[in-house]
């Protein structure tokens, strides 16, 4: 049921804005709204505003996330996708021709892929996480789009047919490095899962074990796409220059996203 139109500007409107407020909800309207919006009853809005008024964020107070406009199932512990994320979405599909084959790994939500799927005419899409709480939402957005989902790492529970056949691997891995995790903000510090956001010393263990192996996945010709900050960028492109990837970086100055992009030569000399 939506109680927006009955309850927005009321009283109780007013008081869920007021406490969103006072936990430090800096878009408290908006979030009001979208809270009354989820809920079916009125004691199933009073639990989420709590929750909310507790720091849970926001999407896994009401299940979902938006991203590149679609919806988004996410679940408590989640990674909730990030509008940055979006970037590297664009960069891949403006890659990937109808029919590609596209694997999307560390896919958490499988929000990549879903918008992939989303965009593209008929993408054979293979997406992988090694979080089962994770696994759990991405087969609820990527089958939806008639994806493939496993659970294991990296690489290892694809099938075997999918090698030298992937056009564009997409992969936005946890690459904060261990010692930042302790600065990141409570929402992703204490509601996301610690196998999402911590990349190792350097933030750059999972990048090196997706570059070393992508040779063997990808297409002649085909590319592997990962997110990485400015700061990391130069080291990324040595990963993937060293594994044999013809690198280049891409960012989005607006999105303050940073997204390299690795092409396996079409020709081996
Ligand atoms: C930063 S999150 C990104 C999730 C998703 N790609 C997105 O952008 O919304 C990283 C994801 O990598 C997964 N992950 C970490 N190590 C992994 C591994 N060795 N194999 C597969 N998935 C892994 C985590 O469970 C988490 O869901």
């Amino acid at each position: 049921m939506d109680f927006c139109g009955v309850f927005q500007g009321d009283a109780l409107f007013s008081n869920i804005v007021t406490r969103l407020r006072a936990a430090g909800c800096v878009f408290a309207e908006d979030e009001a709204r979208l809270l009354i919006s989820a809920a079916r009853t009125p004691d199933d809005l009073a639990v989420m505003v709590d929750r909310r008024a507790a720091g849970l964020p926001l999407e896994h107070v009401i299940g979902w996330a938006e991203f590149c406009g679609l919806r988004i199932a996410v679940e408590p512990g989640v990674f909730v996708p990030r509008l940055r994320t979006e970037f590297l979405v664009s960069q891949a599909a403006a890659l990937a021709r109808s029919s590609a084959v596209v694997v999307d790994l560390c896919c958490g939500s499988g929000a990549l892929g879903a918008a992939l799927a989303a965009s593209l005419e008929r993408i054979e899409l293979h997406s992988v996480d090694i979080d089962p709480a994770a696994v759990r939402c991405a087969h609820r957005n990527v089958t939806a789009v008639g994806g493939h989902v496993y659970e294991g790492d990296l690489y290892e529970p694809l099938p075997a047919i999918l090698r030298g056949r992937v056009d564009v691997l997409v992969a936005n891995v946890p690459y904060v490095p261990t010692e930042a995790i302790r600065l990141l903000p409570p929402e992703a510090r204490l509601h996301e899962a610690r196998v999402a956001l911590d990349g190792g010393t350097d933030g750059l263990d999972v990048q090196r074990r997706v570059a070393a192996e992508a040779p063997l996945w990808l297409a002649p010709g085909g590319h592997l796409l990962i997110e990485t900050s400015e700061r990391q960028a130069p080291q990324t492109v040595g990963i993937f220059a060293h594994n044999g990837l013809i690198p280049q970086v891409v960012s989005s100055e607006e999105l303050d996203a940073t997204v390299v992009i690795g092409t396996r030569p079409a020709f081996q000399s």
